[in-house]
This record gives C-alpha cells, sequence and structure tokens, in this order.
C-alpha cells in the first residue's frame, strides 16, 4: 500500500465479536456516540481532556472535526457504536508533526479483537496524515491500553502523577506513550498495513 493513498470508509472487519464497520464521525453521529459514551464506565474516560459523555462537550468535539483538529473513526455493530479512535493534532501548535491518538471500545464487546482492529485503523490514518511522531496518555491502570499501544512499538515516555481528578474528587496518575513512525512508514511502503501495524 501507498501512504499517498487515501484510506476509504466504510470499512468493515471481522473479529471475535462479530463484524465490525468502520466509518468517519460526523454531526449525523452525535445521538448514536452520545449514547456510546455515556454507557462507559467515567474511569475509562479519563484518559480525555473533556468528558464525552456530556452533550455540550460532545457538540464541540463534532465542530472540532469539521475544523479538521480531530480525526475520528466509528467503530459500528449494527446500528450500535462500539468503539472510537481520535486523532488530534494542531497544525498552528510547535507540534504539528506530533498526533494523539485516543482510543475507547464499549465494555461490553472488550476482549474480542474490536480494540486492535480500531488501534490498527485509525494508526494507519495517522500515518497517512504524515505524522511524524504519535503519542497516546492513558490511565496508569489501564493494563489492556498499555499491552495494545506497546505491541503497536509505543514506548513509555512520561508519567504525569496525579494528573486527573475523577467525580468523586480521587486523582489518578497518566502515563504517556510515544512512537516515532518513521520506521513504520517504511515499513507500511514495503510490505503494506498488517506487516507494519500488526
Ligand atoms: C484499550 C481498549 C480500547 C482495548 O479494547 P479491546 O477491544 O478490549 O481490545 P482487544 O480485544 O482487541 O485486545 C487488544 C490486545 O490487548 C490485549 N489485552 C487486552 N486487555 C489486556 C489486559 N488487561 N492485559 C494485558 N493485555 C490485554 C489483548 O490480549 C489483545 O492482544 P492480542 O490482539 O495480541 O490478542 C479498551 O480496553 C478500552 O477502551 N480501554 C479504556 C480506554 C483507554 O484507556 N484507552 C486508551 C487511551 S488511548
Amino acid at each position: 500500500m501507498n501512504t499517498t493513498e487515501a484510506r476509504s470508509y466504510p470499512r468493515r472487519v471481522r473479529t471475535e465479536g462479530g463484524e465490525i464497520e468502520f466509518r468517519h464521525m460526523t454531526a449525523a453521529d452525535e445521538a448514536a456516540v452520545l449514547a456510546f459514551a455515556q454507557k462507559l464506565p467515567v474511569h475509562d474516560l479519563l484518559f480525555i481532556p473533556r468528558n464525552i459523555s456530556q452533550p455540550k462537550v460532545l457538540s464541540a468535539w463534532i465542530k472540532e472535526i469539521e475544523r479538521g483538529g480531530m480525526t475520528s473513526l466509528l467503530a459500528w455493530k449494527g446500528d450500535t457504536v462500539v468503539g472510537c479512535g481520535t486523532i488530534v493534532r494542531d497544525l498552528l501548535s510547535w507540534s504539528p508533526h506530533v498526533g494523539e491518538i485516543r482510543m475507547v471500545v464499549s465494555r461490553d464487546v472488550r476482549g474480542q479483537g474490536v480494540g486492535r482492529a480500531l488501534s490498527q485503523e485509525t494508526f494507519a490514518l495517522a500515518l497517512e496524515q504524515g505524522l511524524e511522531k504519535i503519542i497516546a496518555q492513558m490511565t496508569v491502570d489501564q493494563t489492556g491500553a498499555i499491552a495494545l499501544f506497546e505491541s503497536l512499538g509505543f514506548k513509555a515516555e512520561a508519567l504525569l502523577r496525579d494528573q486527573v481528578r475523577d467525580l468523586a474528587g480521587n486523582k489518578h496518575d497518566i502515563v504517556v506513550l510515544g512512537h516515532d513512525v518513521g520506521k513504520v512508514r517504511a515499513q507500511l511502503e514495503a510490505y503494506g498495513l498488517p506487516e507494519a501495524v500488526g
């Protein structure tokens, strides 16, 4: 695969949790994404700067997608959103070459390969955007997320102590993982997506 080719959607993958369809998130998906976000425990949302289970945060997110500052992919199982992968990038900052991946999957389909498929798809999109470095951050107890990102080649770069506070007032540490994606881009060009991000 050539990295200059735009990835086309919808795109379907088979997982242990059944067939999943990936599509770009648009304003039409607002209600379905809100239902997805509101079913997630707050602890699973602490790695995102704002609480996406609140309608006004979701509206701001959609505006940001339309402005081009964020790209979000939704994973659909039938007519239900079961996962979301987002790439955040600020072209006006001093880090236009850096993107952040944010990813979350519904609790009821976890452990069935949806997260792996979504992470590969989001990673491929991040490469297509020409990013040179990708970061991901999560609370330190998200062992599944850390294992998944490490398997994609991410390495721990920073630990931010007491960085986020949940609704009960408890503070949690955040780990920042980073990936210098130059090597992956070369593999992608040589062998295609599965070998590059698998
Ligand atoms: C991270 C997350 C998206 C994974 O979703 P998922 O659908 O359960 O992922 P998968 O079933 O595809 O599993 C992915 C891999 O992680 C591994 N894994 C999952 N949970 C694990 C755990 N607790 N410990 C170790 N490895 C684990 C799986 O074995 C799998 O590896 P494999 O593909 O080699 O078999 C999901 O746990 C989540 O939404 N977490 C909360 C939000 C979060 O912290 N996101 C990270 C911020 S970017």
